[in-house]
C-alpha cells in the first residue's frame, strides 16, 4: 500500500490556545481533520456554555477560508460547575462533553476539581442528559510516583466514579499505560479512550536517554516499552472504543527549552503522518480509518466525515520550527524523516 485514502478524520483531543496562537495553529489542524474536541484549559478557563460559545467564534474566526473545520467545544469542570450549567450546554448544541482536570495535574489545572464529590449532582445531569465526561486521568498526591499516577486513578478515581454513575458516558483521555488499555476494553461501551500518536511512538527512553529531551515531555509523561506496545494493540485492534485524540498541545520553544519546562508535544502540523507511521510500523495500517475516522464520532454520536483524506507513502523531513507568538515553536520530531504524507 504506497496510497491510502481514509474518510476525512476528527481529532478528540486537542489544545488550541487562544490569542495570536490560534492563528497559528489552528490552520495546521484545519488542514488535516475536519472536527476538533477542543480543551478548555484557557487561562482563566473556559467553564460557562456562554465563554466556550465566545471561544468557539474566536476559534471559527482563525479557520483559513477554505477549510472546512468544524471545533467541538467542551466545558471546564471545576468544584463549583452548577447542574444548570449542564443544561445550558447541552441546549446550545455546540458543547460535546466536560473536561475533568484533577486540580494540578497539568497545565492550566489549577482551577480543576479538588474532590470529586463537590460535583456529585453535576455529574449526575451529565448521565442525565448524556453529555459526556472527559477525563485527565491522573491522581495528584505528591507521594504517587509520577509514572503510577494514571494506574492509581483508575483504582482510586475511575472506578468508584463508573460504579456511582454506571451511564455516564467517560472518555479516558491520552492513555499511556497497559492499565488503562486493559480498564478500558473491560468497561462498558459508555466508556471510551482517545490515544495520541507520541505514545504510539515512543517510550520514556526517548525522553530521558542521551540528554533530556524536552519537546517529547508530555502529560501523561511517556512509560516504559511495554506500556507504548499495549497502546499499539489497543489502537490498532479495530476495538471501536479507541480512537484518535492528538493532545497536540503548543508551547513556545523559549517555555519548552527552560529550567522548568512546560508539558505538551506540538505535533498537530504533522498529525495523521505520525499515527499513518505507528500503525504501518506495526502492520495495521487498515485498521487506520476506524481508529481515525469511525470510532470518535461513533462514541460521540455523531455522523461520520463525508470528506476523505489521502496520504501517501513518501519520504519527508520535519520543519526545525515554525512562527509563534514572537517566536518559534518545535513540532513533535523536528527535523526528523517521516515515510507518510498527507497529500493536498
Ligand atoms: C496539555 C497542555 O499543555 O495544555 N499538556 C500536555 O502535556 N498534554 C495539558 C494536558 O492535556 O495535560
Ligand atoms: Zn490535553
Amino acid at each position: 500500500m504506497d496510497t491510502i485514502t481514509l474518510t476525512k478524520p476528527d481529532d478528540w483531543h486537542l489544545h488550541v490556545r487562544d490569542g495570536a496562537a490560534l492563528a497559528q495553529v489552528v490552520p495546521f489542524t484545519a488542514r488535516q481533520f475536519r472536527r476538533a474536541i477542543i480543551m478548555p484549559n484557557l487561562n482563566p478557563p473556559v467553564a460557562t456554555t456562554e465563554q466556550a460559545l465566545a471561544y468557539r467564534q474566536r476559534i471559527i474566526d482563525a479557520v483559513p477560508i477554505g477549510a472546512e473545520f468544524e471545533p467541538l467545544m467542551t466545558l471546564y469542570l471545576t468544584d463549583n460547575t452548577p447542574p444548570e450549567e449542564i443544561t445550558r450546554a447541552q441546549d446550545s448544541g455546540q458543547i460535546f462533553g466536560v473536561k475533568l482536570y484533577p486540580a494540578g495535574a497539568t497545565t492550566n489545572s489549577q482551577s480543576g476539581v479538588t474532590d470529586l464529590d463537590k460535583c456529585t449532582q453535576t455529574l449526575a445531569a451529565m448521565e442525565r442528559v448524556g453529555l459526556p465526561l472527559l477525563v485527565h486521568g491522573e491522581v495528584t498526591h505528591a507521594h504517587i510516583d509520577i509514572f503510577d499516577r494514571e494506574a492509581v486513578f483508575i483504582d482510586e478515581v475511575l472506578t468508584p466514579l463508573l460504579a456511582r454513575f454506571p451511564a455516564l458516558r467517560v472518555v479516558f483521555e491520552h492513555i499511556t499505560t497497559a492499565e488503562a488499555a486493559a480498564f478500558v476494553t473491560a468497561a462498558p461501551a459508555n466508556v471510551g479512550a482517545t490515544i495520541t500518536a507520541h505514545h504510539l511512538l515512543l517510550n520514556r527512553n526517548d525522553m530521558l536517554v542521551g540528554g533530556v529531551r524536552p519537546h517529547n515531555y508530555c502529560l501523561p509523561v511517556l512509560k516504559r516499552e511495554r506500556h507504548r506496545q499495549a497502546l499499539v494493540d489497543a489502537a490498532t485492534s479495530g476495538n471501536p472504543k479507541f480512537f484518535l485524540g492528538t493532545d497536540s498541545a503548543p508551547h513556545s520553544r523559549s517555555t519548552k527549552e527552560h529550567a522548568c519546562g512546560c508539558a505538551g508535544v506540538f505535533s498537530a502540523p504533522t498529525a495523521m503522518e505520525l499515527y499513518a507511521e505507528a500503525f504501518d510500523a506495526a502492520g495495521r495500517l487498515e485498521a487506520l480509518e476506524g481508529f481515525a475516522s469511525n470510532h470518535g464520532p461513533d462514541f460521540y454520536g455523531l455522523p461520520r466525515n463525508q470528506q476523505s483524506i489521502r496520504l501517501e507513502r513518501r519520504e519527508w523531513q520535519v520543519p526545525a520550527d515554525y512562527p509563534y507568538l514572537g517566536e518559534t515553536i518545535v513540532p513533535f520530531m523536528a527535523g526528523q524523516t517521516l515515510t507518510w504524507m498527507v497529500h493536498g
